[in-house]
């Protein structure tokens, strides 16, 4: 597609919000988010999680909302158009975000369909030990860079294919199938053993470990809120330069965000029954801590081979969808903004990301690093700068846009700006700070 031709559009009237569920939900929920609160003590990471997600959260994806529909543009053009200037490389913080990103998040995805082969093959072990050490070594070295390798390329055939074909068709399955198979699987949890052991440690904050683990606790919150509403990246400016007509943009949030706060909480209600009952610490299988319990609860359920396949199969669907978004940030810019046609940019950036990622499915300390400078630098960094511009010197502009579709906002209008002004300006600031420290550990 030249420059010059028409943008494409989301097909149907529910396109835009599948779309955007389809990228919130994904590994953020289901891999990422348990494995957070296991390396950050349980609950009290989940009440600041949860806080952020609803101050901090909604009103960045409404930010995000107005700045996309209002330019109908890319990340790197929306800036430049209403920022201009120096601000234009926010937008370029944002591609390189989701570069990185997309470069870890694919080994991951890849681990997802050795997972759901591995249960075809009738392969999860019971034992919890035992699945740790075959995580282990099915996570890196040439197992993992071949399944990264069909990942991307997946996603790369999908993105060269178009938004509407592509993208909607790719999600109208994937939301139903996650929530009936998480809803499920919890139920299941929940009459194992260590189940109420798990749901205090889950549940029940204690407001200590707050105290003496804040400097932490907060700047992996925050990155997380950000990461799993996929927010920070442009990925939400991207999906609603495609809309056209006046969409309720605070509706449409709440229902995205509902979603996808939804499915990581439930996913925390199947994996600490699973590692309680098993004796297995929740801090300690870190990145492997959903592969090591769903595989060993599989392992001992009748017919787990099967649950778990459909499982993590369903969880590679939603990976894709993830990811489809972060490659559309990056190709709708070079189809906007150069003259490239879609399947070029979508084959050369696919490529280049899937070598960027080749060494974190080559060992796992890379990807944590990668993971670690990707979610509490990079994201919350071009966040920040996209929070203060648009909240301190286009706060009309932002009102107005949220307004079409809505009516007058009243005096929620100045509510929204101010919160974005002042707190969400403010977590931001104290978690990359904090981030930093953290991760020059
Ligand atoms: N939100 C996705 C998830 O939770 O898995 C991951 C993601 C997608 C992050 C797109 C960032 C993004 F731009
Ligand atoms: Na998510």
């Amino acid at each position: 597609m030249a420059a010059d031709s028409p943008r494409e559009q989301w097909a149907t009237r529910v396109g835009f919000i599948f779309a955007a569920v389809g990228s919130a939900v994904g590994l953020g929920n289901i891999w990422r988010f348990p494995f957070q609160v296991g390396q950050e003590g349980g609950a009290a990471f989940l009440l600041i999680y949860l806080l952020f997600i609803v101050l901090i959260g909604f009103p960045a994806m409404l930010v995000e909302f107005v700045v996309g529909r209002h330019t109908k543009r890319n990340p790197v053009g929306a800036l430049k158009r209403i920022g201009g200037g120096v601000w234009q490389y926010v937008g370029w913080i944002f591609i390189a975000t989701g570069f990185v990103i997309l470069s870890y998040y694919s080994v991951v995805a890849g681990w997802t369909i050795r997972y759901t082969l591995l249960g075809l093959q009738d392969g999860y072990l019971g034992d919890a030990a035992e699945a740790e050490a075959q995580f282990v070594t099915l996570a890196s070295g040439l197992d993992a860079i071949l399944f990264h390798a069909i990942f991307m390329a997946i996603v790369i055939a999908i993105v060269a294919v178009g938004i509407q074909r592509g993208i909607e068709l790719a999600v109208k399955v994937i939301v139903p199938a996650i929530v009936v198979i998480t809803v499920g699987l919890a139920i299941y949890a929940a009459t194992l053993a260590g189940a109420g052991d798990a749901y205090s440690y889950y549940l029940s904050p204690e407001w200590g470990t707050i105290a003496a683990e804040w400097q932490s606790i907060l700047p992996a919150a925050a990155g997380q809120a950000f990461f799993t509403l996929s927010l920070g990246m442009g990925v939400m400016i991207t999906y609603a330069s495609y809309l056209d007509e006046d969409r309720n943009l605070a509706e449409d949030g709440a229902i995205i965000i509902g979603f996808d706060t939804a499915i990581a909480f439930v996913t925390g209600l199947i994996v600490f029954p699973i590692l309680f009952t098993a004796g297995v610490d929740p801090a300690d299988p870190g990145a492997g801590a959903i592969f090591v319990s769903l595989a060993a609860a599989f392992g001992d359920l009748t017919l787990g081979w099967l649950i778990g396949a459909v499982f993590f199969g369903t969880v590679a669907i939603a990976a894709l969808s993830s990811a489809i978004s972060l490659m559309e940030v990056v190709v709708s810019y070079v189809v906007d903004e150069r003259d490239v046609d879609r399947a070029t940019a979508a084959l050369v950036i696919g490529g280049a990301i899937f070598l960027l990622g080749i060494p974190s499915a080559y060992d796992l300390v890379l990807l944590d690093l990668f993971d670690l400078f990707a979610d509490q630098i990079l994201l919350v960094f071009g966040g920040l700068l996209l929070m203060i511009l648009v909240s301190w010197s286009l706060s009309e502009l932002a009102v107005d846009e949220l307004e079409r579709g809505i009516g007058d906002l009243g005096s929620l209008g100045p509510v929204w700006i101010w919160t974005v002004r002042l707190l969400v300006v403010l977590v931001l600031i104290i978690a990359l700070v904090l981030g930093i420290l953290d991760y020059y550990e």
